[in-house]
């Protein structure tokens, strides 16, 4: 089976370096994926990897089987009234109004929301969110992020992630440290404290090909689920 794959944002840098695995004959499971779609604001790239650059006003060349969406919330709610298929969305930054018409989408269709695609940070998720509720109390958090300077939305959609896994099990508030400087992939780090011990956990990102690695298997994942419902990384078998 070949799929189709449309990328919304294509010229971005995580569009571009989807664009770039697909190119490289992205399978998984017998599956091919090749790109078929490419949408950005502008032309100012004029295609990516031979596919002409399109903006979301203008017909589409070809229909895909999925959608990777990689760009803004008002672009992202563009796609939402264009598309007719599943949808990666790994943009970041939704207003709970924004979140509302994802969520909309998704029960006609199937949506994977995961603002961070790398397994490595989603194993760290997995185990945070099985972590005892009796050891809960005794600890400070400290979450800290550090991120290029051209990211729009602060604090990232990962700490919030992180946050909100920690909420569930009880933990205290935690402080937050956001730095946005130079190029940096995206650096997250949980240290809980308590009075005879310190935990630190530390994710870096070394290449952000593992966020389109981790957003193809997405893709993947959707296809063969094949179900309506919004779905989080968590949902997948990493
Ligand atoms: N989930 C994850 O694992 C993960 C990992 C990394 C980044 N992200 C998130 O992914 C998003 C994109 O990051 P990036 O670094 O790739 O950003 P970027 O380099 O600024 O690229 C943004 C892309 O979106 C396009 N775009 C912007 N507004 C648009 C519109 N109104 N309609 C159609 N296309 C539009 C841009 O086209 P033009 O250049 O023509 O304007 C560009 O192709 C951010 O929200 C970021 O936080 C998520």
């Amino acid at each position: 089976m070949i799929y189709k794959v449309g990328v919304w944002g294509a010229t971005g840098r995580m569009g571009q370096e989807v664009a770039s695995l697909l190119h490289s004959g992205f399978t998984h499971r017998g599956a091919l994926m090749e790109l078929g779609d490419v949408v950005a604001s502008s032309k100012k790239i004029r295609s990516v990897d031979g596919v002409p650059t399109r903006t979301p006003e203008e017909p589409v060349f070809q229909d895909v089987h999925v959608w990777i969406d990689f760009s803004r919330p008002e672009a992202t709610l563009k796609l939402l009234d264009h598309a007719r298929c599943p949808i990666v969305i790994g943009t970041t930054g939704f207003n709970e109004a924004e979140l509302k018409r994802i969520k909309e989408y998704a029960s006609d269709h199937a949506v994977l929301l995961a603002p961070n695609m790398s397994p490595g940070l989603n194993w760290i998720l997995k185990m945070l969110s099985s972590v005892s509720l009796s050891a809960k109390e005794s600890f400070d958090v400290v979450l800290s992020e550090t991120h290029h300077k051209h990211k729009k939305d602060s604090p990232s959609g990962t700490l919030k992630a992180i946050k909100s896994v920690l909420g569930e099990r009880d933990f205290n508030e935690p402080q937050v440290n956001v730095a946005r400087a130079g190029e940096e992939k995206g650096t997250h780090q949980i240290q809980l404290f308590s009075e005879c011990e310190e935990i630190t956990i530390t994710h870096r990102v070394l290449d952000r090909k593992v966020f389109a690695q981790g957003a193809l298997l997405g893709a993947m994942y959707l296809l063969k689920k094949n179900q309506p419902g919004l779905y989080s990384y968590l949902d997948i078998d990493i």
